[in-house]
């Protein structure tokens, strides 16, 4: 079982995807557990002020650091481990590597980030690691954070069942998936390509692989530079590149 506590000003935004599809059937086979807290339970005074104004001056409001120090004090009492992670732009780009990374921890806790920052000392004294799900700036933390329950939850053991492994899939071994069909077979003219309906597996899984090598030459040629090519990958790309 895999636990995530997600700490948010907003935690209403979390209902409908946890509510979905597998996340929802992971947490009703209690593979996975998502614990929503709100950092506005923490703060203190008749206004449970979560933001205040930046030292030094300037625009925009910061988040404040007491609030969330209460919230991780009351989650993490009694030496519950746990890795902690804050959701901003300035973090480490989020990858499949570091989901298979994360998923080896069995908590997680998510700090989204709101308002034109948060107080550096959360960075410094309360987590374990920064994390941004790309370079855009979101209103919060939220999406990313659950950018990373969806991310790292499909990697818990049981939560796909019995569909397609996680290995061979795009981006675990750099290269994107190629081109799939379903029936039917020819719909408005539009053929599905014919070696796919032979049934001859030795030449559907090279044709497989050519293509993957082929999408992978024309939308996201970075990926080749880290892939693990063979010999004959190799040479099947210097014959997709001289077809142009
Ligand atoms: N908060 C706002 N934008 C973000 C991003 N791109 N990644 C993570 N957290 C964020």
């Amino acid at each position: 079982m895999m636990i995530f506590d997600i700490l948010t000003l907003f935690p209403e935004m979390f209902q409908s995807p946890l509510d979905s599809s597998l996340l929802k059937k992971a947490r009703e086979k209690g593979l996975i557990q998502v614990n929503l807290h709100n950092i506005r339970d923490y703060a203190r005074g008749k206004h449970r002020v979560t933001d205040d104004y930046p030292y030094g001056g300037g625009a925009g409001m910061v988040m404040k650091v007491e609030p969330v120090a209460e919230a991780l004090d009351a989650l993490l009492h009694e030496g519950v481990r746990a890795h902690v992670v804050l959701l901003t732009p300035q973090g480490e780009p989020f990858s499949q590597k570091l989901a298979g990374e994360l998923v080896g921890h069995s908590r997680l806790v998510l700090i989204c980030g709101h308002y034109e920052g948060v107080d550096e000392r959360v960075r410094e004294y309360l987590i374990d690691r920064e994390v941004s799900i790309g370079d855009y700036v979101l209103m919060g933390g939220e999406l990313p954070a659950m950018v990373i329950v969806d991310a790292v939850s499909r990697l818990v053991p049981g939560v796909l069942g019995n569909m397609a492994s996680t290995s061979s899939e795009s981006h675990t071994e750099d290269l994107l998936e190629c081109p799939q069909y379903t029936r039917p077979s020819e719909y408005r003219g539009w053929k599905v390509p014919e070696v796919l309906l032979t049934g001859n597996h030795r030449n559907i899984e090279d044709w497989r692989r050519r293509e993957s090598l082929r999408r992978t030459l024309n939308k996201r040629p970075d990926l080749l530079k880290r892939a693990a090519l063979s010999e004959e990958d190799l040479k099947i790309m210097e014959a997709l590149k001289k077809e142009g």
